[in-house]
């Protein structure tokens, strides 16, 4: 939430500090703003809104400099506005800032009880003020280190300071940074994308740390002072590129793209010779786990749901599911034979981070099931599995969902087998099913269907619900995940047991409902629960598989039929009409697919 970019140069930076800014909008995008030094001033541009208008504005200033920081938003305290838009300066920094500073209120009093004036209603005007503060009987450095410990919660910071034309500060607690090494010139970035058309070469802060970026050299320093050294990465070059291609929306032509995506995850860990799974670098011996918890947020977490089938069934594991919101605040009952496992497309969700931090903390065996390989997830958990689906630009997960589910899927069968739970037979025979996976995602993908229409009903109703049993119930958790936050209807998963215990009393003439029913050991008990909820005048779309005997279409209003598979690896199929309903109900709203509002890509806040 909220993007970063700094450079400092022997060259003007206003254009490059906006080209990087268009990278980070996934974490933010309801305003925007940069900060240049030109001959001793500090110079803000910022707008409500997109980047876009913010080009338009800095054409209109002629802002010049050649050092700078940029910051995209995703609102926390105040509304978006110009005003709230970072950076926050006063007469000496200027600062832009992702996360939530918690005691903000407290050292806003106290400030203006000094005379500051304020003129934003954000978190961050506080740290502006209060460097400026520190810095009238401190050094640069000691004001650093007094004002970090002067912040609580967490952020990832940009400092410029009008007499320093020859400094950056970043600084890092919570929220994730990145600096990178040029020519003559340096970079801070909220991660890698922002920084990877100038450089390949970065370093990540970890918490704590902070750091003084000049042309020439950049020097680290933990939250004492104390110098360290860090590791200069080098960056991998995603296979899949950026740009929309022929597509209009990311997300389409993410949601298009998951046959390949999953190809080429299963090359990576499938060794189609041999019948067996590359996993190969356990740091510990599989035979020692007990139980498995599997934590992650929104679309990961749904993801975490469906694994839970497939290790319960497949394993002798007794298997938790949790919201690392949750998990990161409850008392826990750390257990050594258990393995914590992390699902975070970014890799840098705040909530996950520090669910994964404190069983560090605590010293427990931890996995991460990560898209972006250099983030901090990734960069903290004892093992990374990577889910190989190249960046993910649209806000609403789709391909980095399948991918999750395809890495757990991978890693579940990897573990019966070395449990002797599954037979050599059994083992192949997944590992067969898993090499048709991509073909029959690209089969379900180009299948007829009505969606476009079904996705006008779905856009302009009041509300939906979205029923499954089984694998098909986190699915259809997805689903309704998909459509509130594309086409801003209200959606409930539940599993289709359950509406008797109150969710029925919503069903009313009309309302859409989506069924998934795939042909599975739940079929029957579900068209049973189907027929329920017709018999209330639900609009039903079923979800189910082809298939020649007892045709059931009688009342109901639309289906889509998916081709048989597999029954644990029919999870990926459905779930593809529900992202592409959820995509042409937007389409039909006229909303912004890519972004949809009140929300980012990555969510480094908590
Ligand atoms: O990057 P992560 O996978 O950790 O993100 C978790 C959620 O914020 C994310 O899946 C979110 O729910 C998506 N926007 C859903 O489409």
């Amino acid at each position: 939430m909220c993007g970063i970019i700094g450079i400092i140069s022997t060259k003007e930076v206003t254009s490059r500090i906006v080209n990087s800014l268009k990278k980070l909008e996934y974490r933010g995008y309801d305003s925007a703003g940069i900060a240049t030094l030109n001959g001793g001033n500090i110079n803000e541009v910022k707008c409500e809104g997109r980047v876009d208008t913010l080009e338009k504005n800095i054409q209109k200033f002629s802002l010049r400099g050649e050092i700078g920081i940029g910051h995209v938003r995703w609102a926390t305290h105040g509304r978006p506005s110009k005003a709230n838009a970072h950076p926050h300066s006063s007469e000496q920094v200027s600062v832009v800032h992702n996360g939530i500073i918690e005691n903000s209120t407290i050292l806003k009093k106290h400030l203006e009880k000094k005379g500051y004036l304020f003129k934003s209603q954000t978190d961050t005007e506080v740290i502006a003020h209060l460097v400026t503060d520190y810095l009238k009987k401190n050094s640069l450095k000691d004001t650093i280190i007094k004002v970090l410990k002067k912040l609580h919660g967490s952020f990832a910071l940009g400092i410029l300071f009008k007499d320093r034309e020859d400094l950056i500060v970043g600084a890092r607690r919570g929220s994730p940074l990145a600096v990178g090494y040029g020519p003559n010139e340096n970079y801070l970035g909220s991660d890698s994308y922002a920084l990877k058309s100038m450089t390949n070469k970065i370093s990540y802060l970890e918490d704590g740390e902070f750091c003084i970026i000049k042309k020439q050299e950049i020097e680290f320093y933990e939250s004492e002072g104390k110098k360290i050294n860090k590791k200069i990465l080098n960056l991998s070059q995603g296979a899949i590129s950026y740009d929309k291609g022929d597509y209009k929306y990311f997300m389409e032509k993410e949601i298009d793209e998951q046959p390949f995506t999953i190809q080429d995850c299963i090359n990576e860990y499938v060794d189609k010779y041999n019948r067996e799974i590359n996993i190969h670098n356990f740091p510990w011996k599989i035979s020692s786990l007990k139980s498995l918890v599997l934590i992650g947020c929104g679309t990961a977490f749904h993801s975490c749901l469906v694994a839970k089938y497939w290790f319960e069934k497949n394993t002798n594991l007794d298997v938790t599911v949790d919201i690392a919101s949750e998990f990161r605040y409850r008392k826990v009952n750390f257990k050594k034979d258990c393995l914590y496992l992390f699902v975070s497309q970014s890799g840098e969700t705040a909530d996950t981070y520090a669910a994964l931090d404190l069983c560090k903390k605590n010293k427990m065996k931890t996995c991460a099931v990560v898209n972006v390989v250099e983030s901090s997830i990734a960069r903290v958990a004892d093992l990374v599995l990577p889910i190989y689906c190249g960046q993910e630009v649209g806000v609403a997960s789709t391909k980095a969902f399948l991918g999750q589910m395809l890495v757990l899927y991978i890693l579940t069968t990897k573990i019966a087998y070395h449990q002797k739970y599954i037979t050599k037979k059994d083992y192949q025979s997944k590992i067969k099913n898993l090499l048709s996976l991509s073909n029959s995602t690209k089969k379900t993908l180009s299948s007829e269907n009505n969606l476009i229409n079904i996705g006008k009903v779905f856009a302009n109703a009041k509300g939906s619900m979205f029923l499954g049993r089984g694998y098909s119930y986190p699915i259809a958790l997805e689903g309704a995940l998909k459509l509130k936050e594309l086409a801003y209807v209200h959606a409930e998963g539940y599993p289709a047991g359950e509406m008797k215990h109150g969710p029925l009393a919503l069903i009313e003439e009309g309302m859409p409902v989506v069924v998934l029913a795939p042909r599975d050991e739940h079929y029957k008990k579900t068209i049973s629960n189907m027929q329920e909820v017709i018999a209330r005048g639900a609009k039903v779309l079923l979800i189910t598989n082809k298939n020649n005997d007892e045709i059931i279409s009688e009342n109901i209003w639309e289906q889509i039929a998916v081709d048989k598979f597999d029954d644990e690896l029919t999870p990926f199929l459905i779930t593809i009409p529900l992202q592409k309903l959820a995509f042409y109900s937007a389409l039909e709203k006229g909303y912004d697919i890519d972004k949809p509002r009140n929300l980012a890509k990555s969510v480094t806040v908590e």
